[in-house]
């Protein structure tokens, strides 16, 4: 589908913050996501809802991560595995969203469970509101959450997005339960005192290159 929102010329395919590495994810990422995914049990039920076969397996991670490939190089959704640099870990993943419209950019996340409350999501999200209103240069960045998801909530609030209202009725991906969602928002002109605009990061292209906004 194509999307009003303007095309980065040289999209970061890699991000570097101080404690991550998030990237375009790769075919042997399906391994790492899959063990993530399998170790967190039912916090991840929201993104992976369990089906009569069970957790999502191997070909099912692989046939999603060629999707999210595809959509990134056509410069559509990205989607970014963020990994721990020493041990290559998978700790979770990031989401820009062109479903938000124009100029805009909605915002996703997930963290393994046993990476939670350590500051590693807020990181995550920070890398890409910075990379939205930095590279992307949007004018708003949306942060959709289900009511009863109070650490995404907490998330939206430390990253300085101001809570608009509560959309009812809504389902925004065929994985989401149907129900009300809560909408937080942060703008181009909030983002200079947000704490993503003072987050150390590198960024590189698709040939390794680095770049710059
Ligand atoms: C939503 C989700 C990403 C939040 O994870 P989280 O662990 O709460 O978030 P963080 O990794 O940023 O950790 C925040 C905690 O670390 C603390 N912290 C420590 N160092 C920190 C730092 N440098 N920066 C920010 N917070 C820090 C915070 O105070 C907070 O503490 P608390 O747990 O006592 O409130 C996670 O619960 C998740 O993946 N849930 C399932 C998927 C999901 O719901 N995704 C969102 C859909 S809308």
């Amino acid at each position: 589908m194509n999307s009003p929102t303007p095309t980065v010329a040289h999209p970061p395919y890699l991000l570097r913050t101080p404690r991550l590495l998030l990237r375009c994810l790769q075919p042997e990422d399906a391994a790492r996501r899959k063990e993530a995914v399998d170790s967190s049990g039912e916090h991840l039920d929201l993104f992976f809802p369990p089906s009569p076969e069970g957790r999502p397996s191997l070909d099912s991670h692989a046939a999603q991560i060629r999707r999210f490939r595809g959509n990134f190089d056509l410069d559509q959704d990205r989607i970014y595995g963020a990994f721990d640099p020493e041990s290559g870990r998978m700790l979770g993943e990031n989401y820009l969203l062109k479903r938000a419209g124009i100029a805009a950019l909605e915002v996703g996340y997930w963290l393994r469970r046993d990476a939670g409350g350590q500051g590693i999501a807020t990181e995550m999200a920070s890398a890409m509101v910075k990379t939205a209103f930095e590279f992307d240069k949007v004018l708003r960045m949306d942060l959709m959450c289900s009511p009863s998801n109070e650490r995404s909530a907490a998330m939206a609030r430390r990253l300085g997005f101001t809570f608009e209202g509560r959309l009812r009725d809504r389902q925004l991906a065929a994985h989401h339960v149907r129900g009300d969602i809560l909408c937080f928002t942060l703008l181009s002109t909030e983002y200079p005192r947000t704490p993503a605009s003072q987050l150390q990061l590198e960024a590189f292209d698709f040939l390794g290159r680095p770049v710059t906004p």
